[in-house]
């Protein structure tokens, strides 16, 4: 059996380096550890991160923390909350990714210089929720193109977008502002890393015979990863751990594709290849793994 992972698949460099920087916390012995928000959205990891003593607490519980230190998650969040923990004197990890950051500094920057900020991206999405907070929650957040009534009334637009938002979104609700205000700046913040992880995803799903894709069953970039595995792999499963798999299928396939979505951790993905490993030493056969070579 051949098992061919996707080059790209599994934590972005910015849930990679968040997490970092939890376990650095965890390690140095700081006690009562809080994050505002779920580090990663994936299930297994949030418990096992509870295990180790990670509280998780909403924005509003920030005032009633007396003591300790509350970690930023990668998707960031926004000024006057960090001002409230630095009132408090409690200590910050500021595990926003840098590309969130760099979003936010654009935000801020040119809300001062008097430019309305419209964030291309989901209302109700922590990222864009934070980024909102850089500029006093006056932004205008938009998600379709039909969200632009009276958009003329302004005089001066900055753009800035989600960071996993889809390009060709962007780039029509920007092109249609340009056409109706006097002076746009438009700062295309979009993320490689989800395109990158599909593009991986379908090189793999096109040349196995069956693919598995590991993730929350909530987790929306999964779902998708999903989907476009299926496009190019009739026999795509999705799993959220190694008891979901099915192994006697997977042991009938002699080449097996795997990718996993942006909050998946890698001892998931290991313990499903462990699964599989263990199936064929029954099976009396051999596993070669193999990272699909990038383009
Ligand atoms: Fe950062 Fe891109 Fe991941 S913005 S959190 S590296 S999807």
């Amino acid at each position: 059996m051949k098992i061919e992972i996707a080059d790209k698949s599994g934590y972005c460099f910015g849930i990679e380096n968040a997490m970092k920087m939890v376990q650095d916390t965890i390690a140095s012995g700081q006690k009562k550890i809080y994050s505002l928000g779920p580090i990663s959205h994936n299930t297994q990891e949030t418990c096992r991160l509870a295990d180790q003593g990670i509280v998780i607490i909403d924005d509003d519980e920030v005032e009633k923390i007396e003591t300790g230190c509350i970690i930023l998650r990668s998707h960031g969040v926004g000024k006057k909350i960090i001002e409230t923990i630095n009132k408090k004197g409690l200590l910050i990890i500021n595990a926003t990714c840098p590309f969130v950051r760099a979003v936010q500094k654009k935000v801020e920057t040119h809300y001062r210089e008097g430019f309305q900020i419209v964030i291309v991206g989901n209302k109700e999405h922590p990222e864009v929720i934070g980024a909102n907070g850089w500029c006093d929650d006056k932004a205008l957040i938009i998600n379709d193109i039909n969200q632009l009534e009276n958009i003329e009334r302004y005089d001066r637009i900055c753009i800035v977008a989600q960071t996993t938002i889809i390009e060709f979104k962007f780039n029509a609700i920007c092109e249609a502002i340009r056409s109706r205000v006097n002076e746009v700046v438009i700062f295309n913040t979009i993320c490689s890393a989800t395109a990158e992880r599909q593009a991986a995803a379908a090189k793999t799903a096109k040349v196995v015979e069956y693919m598995i894709v590991i993730g929350g069953y909530h987790s929306s970039n999964t779902q998708k990863l999903v989907d476009i595995c299926k496009s190019h792999c009739e026999k795509t499963c999705h799993i959220e751990t190694i008891r979901d798999l099915d192994l006697a299928e997977v042991s009938k396939y002699q080449k097996i594709g795997i990718t996993a979505g942006a909050s998946t951790p890698d001892w998931i993905v290991k313990e499903v290849l462990e699964g599989m490993e263990e199936q064929n030493k029954i099976a009396e056969e051999n596993v070669v793994v193999e990272v699909a070579a990038e383009e």
